[in-house]
């Protein structure tokens, strides 16, 4: 998991890829491909069942035999992407947050789709970040984009999160801090988020959203921030109550950029994902995504596109969101069951995880006892410490991330009592039997 040996070749590498490391979660991923009967709660894949292949036929039957439509689709598309799904989204959106074009300042050109939400992350650090920039990030935080500000060469600040989100509070004494020192200037962005986290299934909640504008806001005058607003998990959603995005907090477009995704509600194989963008990153994020792929996959926007116009992807999200809630409420039952007297969780109200904290003396990393003995039971997590950026001191190290995305409901009841058939075997400071109460959101 160290940097990529590059000495025996004779290439002479950039700084950029010199600084890139291997995820640290590329070796989990691999043994969940080669070991058979490990059980992986770590992978953060969707529900395999449930992926839409009959609706993607139908609707990919009617575009291809459709003689004057097949070659179009099957042509390049534009940069940009595909400007009746960019309509669609964006009017879509308007409707669910209640709020119009007027107050947005958002028109279709503010749209853009992108090849997953992935790369949107990257093309926006790729357009603010130098190496020594600075980017406020969540403790703890999706650590795949870690990686792309890593090899941006960008200094993470850490904020940390609590039941109901990043503190602001927190967050409003770095600033203060970053002022003091004279280093406000290299701060570019917040990352934030918004909606059943990856990696602790937990969302901002409104008051704090207002918070974190309000305070990006007044800021502008001295050092414009972008508020970078991370919903891939938005539309998986298990409870009743919705919080309207940070994006629909943004009056005129001036702050936020959002990145939505169909990965996560439809199918992650489309690669399919959007941004809004306020007015002045939307040039230099259509140049550096020329550069990448000059538009993404054309078949693929209209299969969208044709899924959300005739209802096919509203009818696949309930349903999917029903499923969802059952793995969901197995997993706590799972961990109710099996370590209720030993660790703690967060009840996610959507999204695909579940993170549990230990006590303390519990180590959870890759090198740790419970690791091992978690892999030789065959089962597999996340070590949490994956999700800290490295200002983050000491280390939290007794969380994992557990996810009920693609395993069966039987394979998450047996994964979790492998977990804890795992810890019995690690010494701990805590007697057995006393209860450690279980949070609840
Ligand atoms: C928090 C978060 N953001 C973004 C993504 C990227 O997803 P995609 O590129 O499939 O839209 C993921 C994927 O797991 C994620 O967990």
């Amino acid at each position: 998991m160290g940097l990529i040996i590059m000495s025996s070749f004779d290439f002479s590498f950039s700084s950029k890829a010199r600084r890139i490391k291997e995820p640290p979660i590329s070796a989990l991923m691999r043994w969940a491909v080669e070991e058979k009967d490990l059980i992986s709660l770590a992978a953060g894949l969707v529900d395999y069942e449930s992926l839409p292949a009959e609706e993607s036929l139908t609707v990919l039957r009617e575009i291809l035999e459709d003689r004057k439509k097949a070659p179009l689709v099957l042509q390049y598309g534009t940069n940009e992407g595909l400007l009746a799904l960019r309509e669609h989204i964006l009017s879509r959106w308007h409707r669910r947050e209640g709020i119009g074009p007027s107050f947005s300042g958002l028109s279709t050109r503010n749209v853009v789709i992108t090849t997953g939400s992935q790369q949107l992350l990257y093309l926006v650090a790729e357009a603010l970040l130098d190496p020594g920039d600075i980017v406020i990030i969540g403790a703890p935080s999706y650590f795949v984009f870690m990686g792309a500000l890593e090899s941006a060469g960008a200094q993470t600040l850490s904020v940390p999160l609590d039941a109901r989100g990043l503190r602001t509070d927190i967050l409003a004494e770095k600033l203060e801090g970053l002022k003091k020192e004279g280093n406000l200037s290299r701060l570019k962005m917040i990352y934030v988020a918004s909606y059943y986290q990856n990696p602790t299934g937990i969302s901002l909640i409104p008051e704090r959203r207002r918070e974190l504008v309000d305070v990006v806001r007044r800021l502008r005058a001295e050092q414009p921030i972008l508020i970078l607003e991370d919903a891939a998990y938005r539309e998986l959603r298990y409870e009743e109550e919705e919080a309207p995005s940070i994006k629909a907090l943004d009056e005129g477009n001036k702050l936020v950029a959002m990145a939505g995704t169909f990965s996560k509600a439809f199918a992650p194989g489309i690669r399919t994902g959007y941004a809004f963008l306020p007015d002045p990153l939307v040039e230099p994020i259509l140049n550096l995504k020329a550069n990448h792929d000059f538009g993404s996959a054309n078949i693929n926007q209209h299969l969208v596109l044709s899924a959300l116009e005739s209802g096919l992807y509203d009818k696949h999200l309930k349903a999917l969101r029903a499923r969802y809630k059952e793995k969901r409420d197995a997993m706590l039952e799972a961990l109710e069951k099996n370590l209720s007297d030993r660790a703690q969780w967060e009840v996610p109200g959507g999204g695909l995880y579940v993170w549990v904290s230990f006590p303390a003396e519990i180590e959870t990393g890759p090198e740790s006892l419970l690791f091992q003995k978690a892999k030789e039971k065959g089962m597999l997590y996340v070590p949490g410490e994956f999700a800290y950026g490295p200002d983050v001191e000491p280390l939290p190290k007794n969380h994992i991330r557990l996810s009920f995305g693609s395993p069966t409901t039987g394979e998450i009841r047996e994964g979790v009592r492998r977990l804890s058939l795992a810890l019995d075997e690690v010494p701990s400071k805590k007697k057995a039997g006393k209860k450690v109460a279980a949070r609840r959101s």
